[in-house]
């Protein structure tokens, strides 16, 4: 996918998950709850859901270290739901959104056109990458809402 910050993005692959488990298990409490917004309480579980539900994993590496990762689940109707965490030590150089860009993209070449991404309404970051895609973010509560949506097929023809 590309590379950004001295950091290597590429598509992830079945012998990457127990390095993505690892990373997902060494975020603090806080990363953990903006990243699945209190929906995943298994790590495990949530990683080796990743290949039924066809996922696309982007990582970001360092000297071989995970130090980012981003998926984008398949959820029906078009629609993949979006989620991108980073490092602490790594954030504010770009690799948040250079992620978020590599899924996307990968995802709408594959014919999804609806992308959605949940996260609390205080996370500036993830509602500025949300703004730059051109986004737009409703909120319930604490809640944030993120849609971005680009033509559907049918709309295309
Ligand atoms: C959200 C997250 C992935 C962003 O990663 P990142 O690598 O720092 O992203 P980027 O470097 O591309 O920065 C994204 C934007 O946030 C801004 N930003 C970074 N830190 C910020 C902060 N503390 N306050 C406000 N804005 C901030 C950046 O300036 C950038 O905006 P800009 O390009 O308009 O200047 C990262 O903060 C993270 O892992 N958070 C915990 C998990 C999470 O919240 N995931 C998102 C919900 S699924």
């Amino acid at each position: 996918m590309g590379a950004e910050a001295g950091a290597t993005i590429r598509g992830a692959c079945v012998k990457d998950l127990q390095a993505l488990l690892s990373f997902y298990e060494s975020l603090d409490p806080e990363s953990l709850y903006r990243r699945f917004h209190g929906a995943v309480k298994d790590l495990e579980e949530y990683v080796e859901s990743l290949k039924r539900s066809r996922a696309f994993v982007a990582i970001a590496e360092v000297g071989g270290e995970i130090v980012g990762a981003g998926e984008a689940v398949p959820v029906g109707g078009g629609a993949v739901e979006v989620g991108v965490a980073v490092r602490k030590d790594m954030r504010g150089k770009g690799l948040g959104t250079a992620m978020a860009r590599g899924l996307l993209g990968l995802c709408r070449e594959r014919g999804f056109w609806r992308f959605v991404a949940y996260t609390d309404a205080s996370n500036l970051p993830a509602l500025r990458i949300a703004r730059k895609f051109g986004a737009s973010v409703s909120y319930e509560g604490d809640l944030a809402i993120i849609i971005f949506e680009l033509p559907s097929p049918s709309e295309q023809r």
